[in-house]
């Protein structure tokens, strides 16, 4: 077995002047990497928020702006002119309504039209096409069924009204029969495109993060956690709404309106195409409002996200704040994106009320065109009070169903904006490593050897962090590797462990080209115990036996503590193995002490040790 191990040091004289004559390149990097990730840093920062800040860092500056500006205008007082401007910036297509320009940059998913969505989440849920195919027969049934209720309800009214009795029976028993039929049949298609959503969500949720979870290490690199977990979160329940609730309202209205159509020109052509006309202006309206909605969906779903990861951040850095006082810092930052969020609900609840406006003015007008040519044409005995009931029912319908399908429309391009990045994410290849399969050797003795190795950071392709990188460490060998922090000694056990692919240069193991060979094997064969170990939030005992293939019996899991100087402390602890843990609940040493036994259990090949025990006391450290 071949044991690595790596140690930070400022000054050691007999190892680093050995190191230094060795690897100079690793300590002349150090100056260069901290100069350049400065740079670096704020070349990311300007290029995601062009003008703003990173995640609502810097606002105390952008407050004070602010402040200023509000200042500035209270001394000068809002003009006529300036009264003129806001009145024509709220007027439709004025600037009130256009978003602002630090977010767009954010948008990095390519837009996917309204087809495409559908044929992706088709794909999702086909495998359970029986849930569909009865949805759409219940709903095609139950529209047909309550589109013809209105003109039996007429005609139940008028054969009393002139009494033909069996006429009359012969229509309220049909009326019965539609009506427990069109009950029966929503019942059903609410059920199925309700198990068809859930099917959705869980589909999409299951690829996302199986995808997610195959990313090279990089793509971690330039994601954030709260980001993640939004798309996971938030935007695949948004999604999820297609199914179950838009297209299931759409279809349904969009049928029955077609129906009513059909109706009303039959009844009368000049009241059917006036009914039309006002519908198509309808429709046009409402394009425009599905359109904005797309746009403000895409912007709350960016906002929801960054708030989300302010939260977690802060929560996850509880003890710094608490300890820095910047709790209000923390809760402007929160605000920030809240601020900017109720900013988009407010354009958004404004349109919605132009929209409701627009309906309400157009449905009104059809009544009162309705009655007028209506009662005209009654009066010229052209048509007669029966047909023109009928006709007010029918356009009635008519109109609603096309205000459904409108605002089922908008919902549906707000989920549609939401899919986006969603499916972007899905879309990801999932890294070459899992994709290629290597080779496994037969026996594996431990011979590592570095040739020429140039490594630099995919998120920072300017910093070379390792140059020409040449070692070796044969079987049975223990290797320090003392370095300068931040020169490059834990990169080094990244491109052993594979995490990364070096830029230049090959890593041989026994040998054998490394990238060559199979990952699964590999990883089983080299035991890590990285620097800043973290625990999962499970027992002691299965934080130990974590990723271990084989049935490990207890005695191993205590075998292996015991190694590791870690059995006294945990069985002082109130359950012993059994103590549930997590990353806050024990002390630096303790959770060091804690991986390595999980290190140690599963008997490696290679054991890389980087700073394992730097925060361990100088005994125990000793005796691990
Ligand atoms: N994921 C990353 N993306 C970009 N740069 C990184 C990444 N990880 C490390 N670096 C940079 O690479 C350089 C080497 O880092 P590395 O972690 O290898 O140093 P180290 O020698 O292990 O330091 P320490 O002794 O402090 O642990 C540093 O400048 C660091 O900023
Ligand atoms: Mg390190």
């Amino acid at each position: 077995m071949a044991l690595l191990q790596l140690y930070t040091t400022q000054s050691p004289p007999h190892l680093l002047s050995r190191f230094e004559r060795k690897h100079r390149s690793l300590v002349d990097n150090y100056a260069k990497l901290r100069l350049s990730r400065s740079r670096t840093r704020n070349y990311h920062q300007s290029r995601l928020y062009s003008s703003f800040s990173v995640n609502g860092y810097n606002s105390l500056e952008g407050e004070c702006r602010d402040k200023n500006v509000e200042a500035a205008d209270e001394r000068v007082g809002i003009g006529r002119w300036e009264w003129i401007e806001l009145v024509r910036s709220v007027l439709p297509g004025g600037d009130w309504w256009r978003f602002t320009d630090d977010v767009e940059v954010k948008f990095l998913a390519k837009p996917v039209t309204l087809w495409r969505a559908l044929t992706r989440m088709w794909d999702l849920v086909s495998k359970d096409r029986w849930v569909i195919f009865t949805a759409f027969a219940t709903l095609i049934v139950a529209a047909v069924s309550e589109i013809s209720i209105p003109h039996y309800l007429t005609a139940s009214i008028f054969t009393a009204q002139s009494a033909e009795v069996q006429v009359f029976h012969w229509n309220v028993r049909l009326l019965v029969l539609l009506c427990v039929t069109s009950g029966i049949c929503s019942g059903l298609r609410g059920c199925c495109f309700g198990i068809a959503n859930m099917i959705l969500v869980k589909r999409m949720r299951e690829t996302l993060y199986s995808t997610l979870l195959l990313q090279d290490i990089s793509f971690f690199d330039t994601q954030t956690v709260g980001d993640l977990t939004s798309r996971l979160g938030s935007d695949c329940q948004q999604v999820s709404r297609v199914i179950g609730n838009d297209l299931n309202m759409i279809l349904r209205n969009a049928l029955q309106g077609t129906g009513a159509l059909m109706y009303l020109l039959v009844l009368s052509w000049p009241l059917g195409l006036c009914t039309l006309m006002i519908c198509s202006t309808l429709a046009a309206v409402m394009l425009i409002y599905g359109q904005y909605q797309k746009k403000a969906a895409k912007l709350t779903q960016e906002f929801t996200a960054s708030a989300n990861e302010v939260a977690q951040e802060t929560f996850s850095l509880m003890r710094t704040v608490r300890v820095y006082g910047t709790e209000k810092r923390e809760l402007e930052r929160y605000k920030q994106w809240l601020g900017k969020l109720s900013d988009i609900s407010l354009r958004q609840s404004v349109a919605y009320g132009l929209w409701n406006l627009s309906f309400n003015t157009l449905y009104h007008s059809t009544q009162v065109i309705a009655v007028l040519i209506g009662g005209l044409s009654i009066l010229s005995g052209h048509i007669t009070a029966e047909q023109l009931t009928k006709f007010i029912l029918y356009s009635e319908w008519l109109i609603y169903s096309t205000w459904f399908v409108g605002d089922n429309l908008s919902s549906l391009m707000q989920s549609v904006g939401a899919s986006e990045k969603v499916f972007q994410l899905m879309d990801l290849m999932p890294s070459g490593q899992f994709t290629t399969k290597g080779n496994k050797l037969q026996r594996l003795m431990g011979h590592v050897e570095f040739r020429d190795v140039s490594f630099y950071y995919p998120s920072r392709v300017t910093a070379l962090v390792l140059k020409h990188i040449t070692f070796s460490v044969h079987p049975s060998e223990v290797v320090a590797i003392v370095g300068l922090s931040g020169s490059g000694k834990s990169t080094l056990v990244n491109l052993l462990l594979r995490l990364y692919e070096p830029t230049n240069g090959q890593i041989f193991l026994d040998g054998f080209p490394l990238k060559e060979l199979d990952i699964k094997w590999l990883r089983e064969r080299i035991g890590y115990v990285g620097q800043e170990p973290k625990l999962f939030r499970m027992d002691i005992s299965s934080n130990i036996k974590y990723g271990c293939t084989c049935d490990t019996r207890q005695e191993d899991v205590e075998w292996a503590a015991k190694q590791a100087h870690a059995h006294d402390f945990i069985s002082l602890l109130p359950n012993g193995y059994k103590t549930l843990v997590d990353d806050d609940l024990l002390s630096g040493g303790q959770k060091q002490r804690i991986a390595i036994a999980r290190a140690i259990l599963r008997d490696h090949s290679i054991l890389i040790l980087d700073e394992a025990t730097s925060a361990l006391d100088a005994e125990s450290e000793h005796n691990v």
